[in-house]
């Protein structure tokens, strides 16, 4: 049992909870959806947030960090999950650059995983906002390849997640003991 690291989750659709299951049976630590945070963290020497990816946004960042730092986090580390390839290095780094200041990339070792999409699972707002982004592509007249792919990809569900993707987030967690 690793009692210094505690892994906490948002997850709409079951990816995000998996790879926390994962991460947490490979480190021997315990992961807790976001909402059963421990009212104290200063105990565990590292805290991990992760949650998926929406619309380019980390979901419920913002409104994590300033929960776990007023619980005491010490060290945190941040992972997301998306439907995006890992391949996808550019859209990638703009993610971390959108989401974290450039203090906060230096300070918090950040990982993305790929992982799906799964459309059975989401909830109205979220497939209106599918709707709306397929309505807006489909409408215009000289699509990229790249707008057909994201078509595609947002048009059905799949799940490219896999139980190796979280061994360099694991590797860093155990360097940081
Ligand atoms: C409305 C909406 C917006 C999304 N935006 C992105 C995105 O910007 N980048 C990405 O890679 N995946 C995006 N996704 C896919 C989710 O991030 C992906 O399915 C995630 O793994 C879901 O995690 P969960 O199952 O833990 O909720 C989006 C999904 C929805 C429904």
């Amino acid at each position: 049992m690793n009692p210094n690291t505690i892994i906490l989750y948002n997850s709409k659709t079951g990816f995000t909870q998996k790879y926390a299951g994962l991460l947490a049976e490979e480190l021997g630590c315990t992961a807790l959806p976001l909402s059963a945070a421990p009212a104290g963290l200063s105990e565990f020497s590292t805290v991990v947030f992760g949650s998926r990816l929406h619309a380019g946004v980390i979901d419920g960042w913002k409104k994590a960090r300033k929960l776990l730092r007023s619980r005491g986090a010490k060290r945190l580390v941040v992972f997301a999950t998306g439907a995006m390839p890992n391949e996808a290095e550019d859209k990638i780094r703009q993610v971390w650059e959108q989401n974290l200041t450039p203090a906060e990339r230096d300070a918090i070792p950040h990982f993305y995983l790929q992982a799906g999409l799964c459309r059975e699972k989401l909830g109205g707002v979220d497939k209106a906002m599918l709707s709306v982004a397929s309505w807006a592509i489909g409408r215009k007249k000289d699509k990229t390849p790249e707008d057909q792919a994201f078509l595609d990809a947002i048009s059905r569900s799949y799940d490219i997640s896999d139980p190796k993707y979280i061994q360099p987030l694991a590797a860093c967690l155990r360097e940081l003991g």
